[in-house]
C-alpha cells in the first residue's frame, strides 16, 4: 500500500536540508525516514574532499535509524533541487530494510501547490529484480 506524502515528513525532509554539508557539489539533500510504527528519523549529505567517501542523504537517515533501534520502514521523502531520484547504492542500501518503501521526491523548485512539486513512487520501481523485494 502506498503512504501519504505528510506534512511533518516534507518539513523533516526540507529542514535537515539546510543541514547539507555540500561544499564541492553545493546540491543539497534532505531526506525524512519513516518507521512502521510512526518515528521520524533524517539524514542530509555530508561531502568529502575524496568525493568518493561522501554520504547521501539517505544513507545518513537509515542510519542514523539504525543505530537509534529501528529497522522497519514504510515512507522516505527525498527534497533537492529538481526531485531527484536516489542513486544505485542508495536504492540497494534501502532494499536490505525495506521489502517494500512509498518514496516521495520533493522538488524544492518548484511551488507546492504545483502537480509537479511531488513524485510519488515505489522502491521496487528503481530496483527491479533485487531477491529481498
Ligand atoms: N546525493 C544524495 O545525498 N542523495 C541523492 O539521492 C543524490 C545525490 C548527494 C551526494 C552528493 O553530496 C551530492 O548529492 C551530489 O551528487
Amino acid at each position: 500500500m502506498t503512504t501519504e506524502l505528510t506534512e511533518d515528513l516534507l518539513q523533516t525532509a526540507l529542514e535537515v536540508r539546510q543541514q547539507a554539508y555540500a561544499p564541492f557539489s553545493q546540491f543539497l539533500v534532505g531526506a525524512a525516514l519513516r518507521t512502521k510504527t510512526g518515528e521520524i528519523f533524517s539524514g542530509c549529505n555530508v561531502e568529502n574532499r575524496s568525493y568518493g567517501l561522501t554520504n547521501c542523504a539517505e544513507r545518513v537517515a537509515i542510519g542514523t535509524a539504525v543505530a537509534a533501534g529501528f529497522r522497519e520502514f514504510d515512507t522516505l521523502v527525498i527534497a533537492t533541487s529538481g526531485g531527484v531520484v536516489p542513486c544505485g547504492a542508495c536504492r540497494q542500501v534501502l532494499t536490505e530494510f525495506c521489502q517494500r518503501l512509498s518514496i516521495f521526491l520533493v522538488d524544492v523548485d518548484k511551488d507546492p501547490q504545483d502537480a509537479d512539486f511531488v513524485q510519488a513512487l515505489e522502491l521496487a520501481d528503481l530496483l527491479p529484480g533485487n531477491p529481498s523485494l
